[in-house]
């Protein structure tokens, strides 16, 4: 695990951004796990600039984003689906059919999650999965007690979660209460993880994340498991982390080892 404890979300999403854009230069048909929620903007502004003023081709690139209220057509403005066309894709070239959400309309949800699995082994698996957090430590939707071997399914939202979302709806009775998530152990199929986190709210999280026992109370905390994620934080999301010295350290090390061509 690193833990990259940045000066302010600005310079977290750089290094996300360039992570991705040096990954799409060796892989055009790049696989790219996408997450929703104020945290990624940053990184989704970065990338359309690229595409806007370097000609970075995203042609080939397939998507799959980790969640989608379930009720909520693609129309209706509190869907993932309009957040996404509104804060990526209509300024990338990824075709439409490259774009993957996990199943939340019509019957049988349960047989088309299965299904969106299959998908994403058919693409190769996931190749860069870009995450948030809850301030519950939720990864996707897979809140507290999720299993932390889950796959992609219906999961139902927790008060904590619903309250944190509210702002989006004027009328309290419009917001859904369930949602299809990728799983905790889909996500941990992904050859690398980037999960960024900023800001005081997210500190609790971040901390029983990174430093706290594997549990699935704080889901966050299954990452520990993967062998290539990496924690993008500020200096607020990290100030409850105990190894922060270490964590500055090792980054500053890192660096150094890079410039020196060691590793
Ligand atoms: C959204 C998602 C969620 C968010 C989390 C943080 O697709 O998967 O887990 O990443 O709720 O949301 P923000 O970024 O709005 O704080």
């Amino acid at each position: 695990m690193q833990v990259v404890v940045c000066k302010d979300p600005e310079e977290g999403a750089r290094i996300v951004t360039e992570k991705i854009l040096s990954a799409l230069e060796d892989r055009p048909e790049l696989v790219l796990g996408l997450a929703t929620g104020s945290t990624p903007i940053g990184v989704y502004q970065h990338l359309i600039e690229a595409h806007k003023n370097d000609g970075v081709d995203f042609s080939a690139v397939r998507t799959f984003n980790l969640d989608e209220y379930c009720g909520l057509s693609g129309d209706h403005p509190q869907s993932y689906r309009a957040f996404m066309r509104e804060h990526l894709f209509t300024g990338l070239n990824i075709p439409a059919e490259n774009i993957h959400f996990p199943p939340s309309e019509g019957p049988e949800l349960g047989e088309k999650c299965r299904q969106h699995e299959e998908e994403i082994l058919q693409a190769g698996g996931i190749d860069i999965q870009l995450l948030g957090i809850g301030s519950n430590g939720h990864i996707g939707f897979n809140e507290p007690t999720s299993s932390l071997a889950s796959r992609t399914r219906i999961k139902t939202l927790t008060e904590k979660t619903l309250r944190d979302n509210s702002r989006f709806y004027e009328d309290p009775s419009e917001q859904p209460q369930v949602a299809s998530t990728l799983g905790i152990g889909t996500i941990l199929d992904a050859k690398c993880i980037l999960l960024q986190a900023y800001g005081e709210k997210k500190a609790e999280a971040v901390k029983a994340s990174v430093e706290g026992p594997i549990s699935s109370f704080w889901p966050g905390s299954a990452l520990q498991m993967h062998a290539d994620v990496t924690f993008i934080l500020d200096e607020a999301s990290a100030a409850r982390l105990e190894m922060i010295d270490y964590f500055r350290k090792s980054r500053a090390e890192g660096l150094r080892l890079q410039e020196d061509n060691t590793i």
